[in-house]
């Protein structure tokens, strides 16, 4: 695909570019819970953008995308929210130039594998990789949670996703076989490797895109701070949800409706359901970290309501099947995949019994992803 797309950044604009590469990421626990000042555990896998990029001495952006076939140009003087992929990329010119720095005229071509709207952040990797390749063509020496907090900045400002910073930091911060954990509050992170070579991680994709997805996930992070209101009322020390106690929650549960009272529950729950699955992983215990899984499932479903029959689906066949040692929705929700840690010698098996059901229950095949943990935004 790199060579794919250095040819038609050529072809197209008749010299040679640089070239980024921009991975997708998965989260093997901790949803949700980015923007509510917690902790995430994911990891930059093989799915990826790739851009090819170089300046054109004009005040002119010419991109164009190989997936649309389409070529979509925009002035430095006119950067605005506009519809379309190209709304990622003027998002990121707009945040750089609101930040002072310089930014001249480009073309780019821009190319990937990342599944849309499929929960492994196909937008992060846009905003990632051009935020990676503009800093590298202009010298800005921008280091890379920079990068991630001017990607965030891009998606809440255009897209208008209020998001969290862990799509951003993934795509930036990944390294081949580490997951990272992030505490989102401090912005700290470790590596951990992802060693279970008898385990690969398996994404199943429901097909499903929900045209609410955005507008609900903001809606989400609005109920998280209602919550957080009440109970600073009377604890005024708790700042976000990662500061409150499941007791402080309870002790304000009759001013708060209950689909209120369901968010704040979850996420409180899943923070230190991050923690546990870090020393699970640690001590090499992927059984008991798949139930965690299980159980993130559950909260997103019941207590979040960011799932959907057909991720339910997904998710209750798998716990038929023991080759599998945990599986949930993965990312925002409301459609996309599900991430499934299943043992390698059984995954071929998995994907044709998934497809088969998920075919017979909903009348459309699922598309079935081997992922393998990457290395980050990397720079050619
Ligand atoms: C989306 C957002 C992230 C995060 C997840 C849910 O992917 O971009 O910031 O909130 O949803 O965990």
């Amino acid at each position: 695909m790199i060579q794919k797309t250095r040819e038609k950044f050529i072809a197209l604009f008749g010299k040679e570019p640089l070239i980024v590469v921009s991975p997708g990421r998965i989260n093997l626990i901790g949803e949700h819970t980015d923007y509510n000042d917690g902790f995430v555990l994911p990891a930059a896998i093989d799915k990826k953008i790739v851009y090819a990029v170089a300046l054109n001495d004009t005040r002119q952006c010419n991109a164009h995308a190989v997936f649309t076939n389409e070529t979509v140009s925009f002035s430095l003087e006119d950067v605005k929210p506009t519809p379309g992929w190209i709304n990622y990329l003027m998002g990121v010119v707009d945040q750089l130039q609101r930040g002072g720095y310089e930014v001249k005229g480009f073309d780019c071509v821009i190319n990937g594998d990342i599944p849309v709207g499929a929960g492994m952040s196909s937008s992060a990797a846009v905003e990632g990789g051009l935020v990676a390749a503009l800093d590298h063509i202009f010298h800005y020496g921008m280091d890379r949670m920079q990068m991630a907090l001017l990607g965030q900045r891009a998606e809440h400002t255009f897209p208008g996703v209020k998001c969290g910073i862990m799509d951003q930091f993934a795509n930036l911060h990944g390294k081949k076989d580490q997951v990272m954990r992030l505490d989102c509050r401090s912005l700290d992170f470790e590596y951990f490797p992802f060693n279970f070579p008898e385990y690969k991680i398996v994404l199943c994709n429901s097909m499903v895109h929900h045209s609410l997805a955005s507008s609900e996930y903001n809606v989400r992070r609005q109920q998280c701070e209602e919550g957080v209101k009440a109970i600073q009322a009377m604890h005024p020390e708790v700042k976000s949800l990662r500061d409150a106690t499941m007791q402080q929650l309870d002790e304000v549960r009759d001013q708060l409706s209950a689909k209120i009272y369901d968010r704040c529950a979850y996420v409180i729950s899943e923070i230190q359901r991050v923690q546990d699955a870090t020393e699970l992983l640690k001590k090499g215990d992927l059984q008991q970290f798949g139930q965690l899984m299980y159980a993130t499932h559950e909260g997103l479903s019941k207590q979040y309501e960011v799932s959907c029959p057909e991720l339910d689906f997904l998710v209750t066949l798998a716990k038929e099947r023991p080759e599998v040692a945990g599986a949930r929705v993965m990312g925002g929700g409301f459609g996309g995949c599900t991430i499934n840690l299943v043992k390698q010698e059984e995954v071929a098996s998995y994907q044709s019994y998934i497809q088969s059901r998920y075919k017979e229950e909903f009348g459309i095949t699922p598309d079935v992803y081997v992922t393998t943990i990457e290395d980050g935004v990397t720079v050619n």
